[in-house]
């Protein structure tokens, strides 16, 4: 079945992984159609907008989309982020952060972690509800049964499809009694379910615990979910179990949509220069693979990625001395 894949590539490096990412897909010969979006500060600068409407119809209409990176200029009044804009106009609600070892070494890797991070994408504390009272501000917390439901759920099938046996809820419902005391609520059905149907064991772990036990012995998680914020900090925190920025992939994915990018930004300190690391774009290409039912296209090239790694083929920021196209070169004949 063929797939139509929509490629943003953004701006400073974001072109630069992505072309990497295109380019093996092409090379793998899936049935896959590209087409090509803008979005971010150059398409700002050239149309007037970062997300014209046009792309965020076409994110909707495709299988899945890639996005590189965009800059975001901290000095533009009402400028909208792309991909927070992408995020809430296609209810992305699931915001999947894979934390997986692939043989790096050094900082604070650990070998051996196979877990997954999953964040409640769409409301919690980035609501943008802020009020200035002068002396005080005050945020607001939204915590729906409908969006506890689908991000708890979306934990569960996620585990229950990658064989998983034990899902960890997290939250704060001792202080945030109301908020997390309906995601814990509404967290534990689900669990009841999936454990009586599938025997998927269900974990309960305070927020601060839990960032405690992420790096005391994170060996023992299978999959996290947990609300916004909460998945935010920690998705970052296990990201650095395994590597960092230069491998840490995400994907976006709801009812209407799925997007797939790597975590970091548009590096505009090494853009143009050739010596960025697309790992991460590919690691977010394997989740994309994953998503449209790719699944042996996926283990290729994760296997390639993993290969090109162990092999020490690695960009300046992860300690090597390979530039872009060196680390492309590698990956394809290791395919
Ligand atoms: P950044 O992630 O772009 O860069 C942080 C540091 O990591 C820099 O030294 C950079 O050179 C390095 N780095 C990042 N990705 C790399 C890669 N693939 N290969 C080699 N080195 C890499 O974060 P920063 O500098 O805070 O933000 C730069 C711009 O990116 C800003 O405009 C920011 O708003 C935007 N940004 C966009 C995101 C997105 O599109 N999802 C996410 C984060 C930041
Ligand atoms: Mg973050």
């Amino acid at each position: 079945m063929s797939h139509n894949i929509l490629i943003l590539k953004g701006d400073g490096i974001g072109p630069e992984v992505v072309d990497v990412a295109v380019a093996i897909l092409q090379h793998m010969g899936l049935d896959l159609n590209f087409s090509e979006a803008k979005a971010g500060y150059a398409c700002f600068q050239e149309v007037g907008d970062p997300i014209p409407q046009t792309t965020i119809d076409a994110a909707r209409a495709a299988d899945a989309t890639i996005f590189g990176a965009v800059t975001t200029p901290p000095d533009i009044p009402n400028y909208r982020s792309a991909v927070v804009t992408l995020r809430r106009e296609l209810d992305l609600y699931a915001n999947l952060r894979p934390v997986h070892s692939l043989g790096l070494t050094g900082g604070h890797y650990r070998e051996g972690l196979d877990f997954y991070v999953v964040r409640e994408n769409t409301e919690g504390l980035y609501i943008g509800q802020e009020e200035d009272f002068g002396d005080y501000a005050v945020a607001k917390r939204l915590i729906t049964k409908k969006g506890s439901e689908r991000i708890v759920r979306y934990a569960y099938e996620l585990a229950r499809h990658t064989g998983k046996r034990k899902v960890t809820v997290v939250h704060k419902a001792n202080i945030l009694r109301l908020t997390d005391g309906l995601f814990r609520r509404t967290a534990l059905a689900v669990a009841k379910e999936y454990d009586e149907q599938y025997g998927i064991e269900v974990q309960e772990l305070l927020v601060d615990t839990m960032a405690m036990r992420l790096i005391k012995d994170p060996q023992n998680f299978e999959v996290i979910v947990t609300t916004n914020l909460f998945g935010d900090i920690l998705s970052d925190e296990a990201a650095e179990l395994v590597g960092g920025l230069g491998v840490a992939a995400s994907g976006n994915i709801g009812e209407h949509g799925a997007i797939f990018e790597p975590v970091h930004g548009s590096a505009p300190d090494i853009a143009g220069k050739g010596v960025a690391n697309p790992f991460a774009t590919l690691l977010a290409t394997v989740m994309m693979l994953q998503h449209i039912g790719e699944n042996a296209a996926a283990q290729r090239l994760q296997s390639a990625v993993a290969a090109t790694i162990r092999q020490g083929v690695l960009t300046p920021d992860l300690g090597g001395t390979a530039n872009t196209a060196r680390v492309k070169e590698q990956i394809i004949s290791n395919l």
